[in-house]
Order: C-alpha cells, then structure tokens, then sequence
C-alpha cells in the first residue's frame, strides 16, 4: 500500500514555555481535499511549518509521502507546492517575473499550465507587487504553489483575500486537483470557510487536536433550521417529540424548529395537518465550528474544578482534556 501522503505522528512543539502543538498526530489520504481548522494562535501554521523542515519539532516527527520531513527534505520539496500564510515578495519585480524567479529556483515548470492558472483565478501578473492588492498577491501565492503540479500541496490559509467568485474558482481547482490523484491540505478559520470543498477537517485549540470529522459526518450533525407555515395554529409541543428535532416555537400558525439528521420525521409530522409553506435555513456551520471550541473551554472548566476537588484528599488527576 503506498504511504499516506501526509502523516503527522506525535508532534509537539515549544517555544520556550509556549507549547505551540501539544502531541498532535493524524494522516491525511491520497485524493483527500483536507481543512486544518483553529482561531488565531491554535498551531496550525507551526503544524506546517514543522510539515515543511521550516522549524524543528520538539518531539515527534512528519512524513510525506512517506518520506521524513527532516531527512528528505529536499527529495520532499519536489513534489509539494506550498503557500506559506506570511509568504515573502519582491516589491520590485513584477507577478510574472516573481513566478518566473520562483520556476527558475525548482529547475522550469510548464509555462502553458502557469498560464491556465492565472487564467482560471483572474490574476494580473504585468504589475509591480508593491502596486498588488492583498487578494491578487494571494493568487500569485497559490498560482506559485500550483506550478510545479505538486502530489501535495499545503496552503497556509489560502482563501485569505480571495473575493467569493475567485474563491469559487479556486475550489474548483482544488476538486480538479485532487481527482487528478493529488493530495490538499489547507488551513482556515473557519468550518464555513472551507465546507464546500474538504472532504475531512481537523480541529485545533491550544495546539491540541480536538477532533477529526468526515465533512459529510459533520453536515448530518449539523442544527438545520426550519420554518412552516400551517393553514391552523399549531402547538409547538407536538413537534418536540418528533426525532431530531431540538427546539420548537409556535406563533400561531407558524411554527420554527431546530432539528439534526434527516428531514424526513419531520416532515412526514408536518404534513399531517395543511402546510402553506416551509422555508428551510442553511447549515449553521459557524455555529458549529464555535460549538467545537465552547465545549472545550467548558471541559477545560470542569477539569480545573476536578483538580482542585481532587486536592483536597488525593493526588491530583487530569483528565484527557485537561489543560
Ligand atoms: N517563532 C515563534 N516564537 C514564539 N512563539 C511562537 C512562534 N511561532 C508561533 N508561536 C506561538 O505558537 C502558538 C501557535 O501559533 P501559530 O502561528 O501556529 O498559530 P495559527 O493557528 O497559525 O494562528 P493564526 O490563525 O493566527 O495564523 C501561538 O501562541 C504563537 O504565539
Ligand atoms: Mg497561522
């Protein structure tokens, strides 16, 4: 079986008494479009960076494509495009001669694929990168990273900047990519950010994973909204018992629920009576994505509580989530 294209194994490290990524470990699969996913200062560009040979674990160790960060970094590079989230540019040279300087540096790429890409993302390479927008700078950044038609690519937050059509785009070439037998791994801030395109997600607080999900996994869990307008009042108390649902508000004949899973209890509940209309709201994801991070806080809480209780009269124990 060949190896994963990207296995994180134990990882921790520190800076000076910061533990930037605390004993992280999870593999990314072959064809995977794969979301890293924290807020600010949760270790997602040091989990990189370490990934990349650019900084040194404290302990544990990464491989891609089975081969190991450290020893094999320069046989590593050949095959994996990156886009460092604080990726450096010379103000003077123009985007085409920045890409130019870059292709020299890995031995030529194929000019008529760097072509498509800035094409497909709407780049304009003829001005100086001093003279760049943000969203432009970053194109030049992925179109970069792109070039070489890496196995793998890791993207430190590649959708900074780029405007919702681009983004679109930029999706559609991530899908492209991968189907091609290529693997992505990409950074965010958000669950919302990313959930068309990712097919798995990790989450990280406090350089600690939290948890790994299948995107599809996470979709199903999701709290759906739904509104119903009946022909007669309703009472909302019916509809609590039905499966999934979570919450149910009655004004009138209007009903307003919160439910998980499939519709269909629901609605096989709903169409027992004259419905006028159903209004049905998206996935809340950001909610969900900050769900992830509140029941940490809380765990974290309870823990200390523990701890203190603990004291009292016997050794202190920290639980799995402890901090
Ligand atoms: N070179 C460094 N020296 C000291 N501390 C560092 C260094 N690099 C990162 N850190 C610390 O490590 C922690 C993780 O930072 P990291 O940059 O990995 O977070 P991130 O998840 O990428 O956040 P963001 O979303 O803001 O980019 C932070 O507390 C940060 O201050
Ligand atoms: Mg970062």
């Amino acid at each position: 079986m060949a190896p994963a294209p990207i296995e994180i194994d134990h990882l921790t490290k520190r800076f000076g008494d910061v533990v930037a990524v605390d004993d992280v470990s999870f593999e990314i699969a072959e064809g995977e479009i794969f979301g890293f996913l924290g807020p600010n200062g949760a270790g997602k560009s040091t989990t990189i960076r370490c990934l990349l040979d650019l900084i040194r674990p404290t302990s544990g160790s990464c491989r891609v494509l089975g081969l190991d960060s450290r020893k094999d970094a320069v046989e590593i590079r050949r095959s994996l495009g990156f886009l460092p989230s604080d990726l450096a540019m010379y103000p003077n040279l123009t985007g085409r001669q920045t890409l130019e300087f870059l292709a020299h540096l890995r031995g030529g790429v194929d000019w008529a694929w760097v072509d498509e890409l800035c094409e497909r993302l709407d780049a304009d390479l003829g001005r100086r990168v001093a003279e760049y927008s943000s969203g432009n700078r970053q194109k030049v950044g992925i179109i970069q990273a792109f070039m070489n038609r890496p196995k793998v690519a890791v993207l430190d937050e590649p959708i900074t900047g780029l405007d919702p059509l681009v983004q679109l785009e930029f999706h559609a070439m991530l899908r492209q990519h991968v189907a091609e037998g290529n693997t992505v791994f990409l950074s965010s801030h958000t669950l919302s950010e990313v959930e068309r395109v990712t097919d798995r997600v990790a989450f990280i607080r406090h350089g600690r994973l939290v948890a790994v999900e299948r995107m599809d996994d996470l979709r199903a869990k999701a709290v759906r909204r739904l509104r119903l307008e009946f022909a007669a009042p309703v009472a909302a108390e019916e509809f609590l018992s039905v499966e999934g649902v979570h919450e149910a508000t009655a004004d009138g004949a209007t009903l307003t629920l919160q439910y998980e899973g499939s519709m269909a209890p629901l609605l096989k509940a709903a169409t027992s009576r004259e419905v006028l209309s159903v209004e049905s709201g998206s996935l809340d994801l950001d909610e969900m994505f900050l769900e992830f991070y509140r029941d940490e806080v809380a765990e974290a809480g309870a823990d200390a509580d523990t701890a203190r209780g603990d004291a009292a009269d016997e050794p202190t124990t920290t639980g799995a989530g402890g901090v």
